[in-house]
Formats: structure tokens, sequence, C-alpha cells
């Protein structure tokens, strides 16, 4: 494909960071799934490519260093687009409303910030989660946990090591639906949206396609259709 620069011939190599279920997961044969592996499958098949998929930790994902030093074309990590984030890649359009949401273990009181004076709210190592957790920790006495992924996040509710765990309102609904352990104590407006990146300046083709196939996928019902096919909303 003519004006792509590549991390390697024939293939879209994608950044991500699992787990992240809906968007991306191992399945129980440990092929992984998910939103935005197929939306990536989209734009590999249109560019004539094929996906391969990195596995690798958020931080790098979100300093735009991954993108820079090439270790991938693109990043497809269900995250959110700030100006920050902005400033060291380039962003497709908008394809995901989020909000942040707290996890709690069911039947136990926490409703609103407000109850967790003098408890502990984990979050995930550089996302918007955490920040969103930090910056209301004065105002409401609790403490900020930061952990790896959402495994080791909800494993530390699950054994009490944190009374609420603040992530993505997507990945805790469809965790809700399976474990009954969990519910979700409270939804937060912190009206963000996800994009796709590539390197800032430096993949404007690739970061075109991402765009067409998002922008066609929703007039012509391939959105609607992974939309049903992975959330639970
Ligand atoms: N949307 C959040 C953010 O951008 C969380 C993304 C985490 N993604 C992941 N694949 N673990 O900060």
């Amino acid at each position: 494909a003519d004006g792509l620069k590549l991390a390697a011939a024939g293939k879209l190599t994608v950044c991500t960071h699992l787990p992240f279920k809906p968007f991306q997961v191992r399945d129980t044969k440990g092929a992984i799934v998910g939103f935005d592996v197929d939306y990536m499958d989209l734009v590999a098949k249109k560019l004539g490519l094929t996906q391969t998929i990195v596995d690798t930790p958020f931080e790098g994902i979100k300093s735009g260093q991954d993108l820079k030093i090439g270790k991938c074309d693109v990043a497809a990590a269900g995250m959110t687009i700030t100006k920050t984030r902005q400033q060291v890649m380039d962003f497709s359009v908008p394809y995901f409303d989020n909000t942040q949401s707290l996890l709690v273990k069911a039947g136990q009181p926490y409703k609103t910030l407000a109850d967790f004076k003098g408890k502990k709210i984990g979050g995930e190592v550089g996302n918007t989660g955490l920040k969103f957790a930090q910056n209301n920790a004065a105002k409401y006495g609790f403490t900020v946990v930061e952990y790896q992924d959402t495994t080791t996040l909800q494993q530390a509710l699950a054994t009490n090591q944190i009374q609420g765990a603040m992530d993505d309102l997507p990945i805790w609904t469809v965790l809700v639906a399976e474990d009954k352990r969990f519910t979700i104590a409270t939804k937060f407006a912190t009206n963000e949206q996800y994009g796709y990146s590539v390197a800032k300046g430096a993949n404007p083709k690739l970061l075109a396609t991402v765009n067409e196939v998002i922008t066609s996928s929703l007039k012509d019902g391939s959105y609607a259709k992974l939309y049903t096919k992975w959330m639970q909303l």
C-alpha cells in the first residue's frame, strides 16, 4: 500500500493493553478478540494487510512513545482522546462515548464518592479514570491505589484491598453482567470519547483510512452490528 509507513511489511501492527473487555480480551482459546480488534480488521482489510496485535503497557500507548518509536502503526486500546494525548499523537474521529464508573462489591453501602471517606479507590495506571479519582481524592477524603490492568484492579476489589474500582463504564457493565459479586455504584459524566491513533504527523494516509472506516461503518450498519456484538450497555 503506497504512502503507508508500516512497522512490518504486509501487516497492520496494533498496540493495545490487555485485558479491556469488550474492546480487547483473550478468549478461552487465547485469541485476542473485541470491538477494537474487529474494527482494526476492517482497517487492515481496506489496506490489504493483516492485523497483528502487540500487548503492551498503557503508559507507552498513551504517551505516544510506542507509536513514535514504531512499535506499532496504530493504537487501538479503548483510549480516550484528551488534549494532552493530542499533543503527542494523531487521533481519529471519535468512535465511542465513555464515562467513568465506580465498581463496588455487591451488597456494600457505597453510593457516592462521599461514602468513600477514609477508604481506598483503585484505578489503572495512566488512565483517565485514575486521574479522575486522583482529582477527587482530597475533596472526598479517599486514597487512590494504582493497578496495571483491569484484572489486578478487580481482584483487589474482590479481596477487599480497595472498596471501589474506577474504570470506563463499558468495561464494568460487561463485567457485572457476568460476575454477580460486583455492581456499579455510580457513574460520572466525564464526557469522554475514544479514538484510534497514529504517530504524530507521520502517517496521514493510515489515519485517513481509519477515519474512512469509522465514518462509513456508521452509515452502512457495520458499526451497529459491532456494537450489538460486543456491548451490553
Ligand atoms: N479510556 C481510558 C483511557 O484512555 C482507559 C483505557 C484503557 N485501555 C486499555 N486497553 N487498558 O485512559
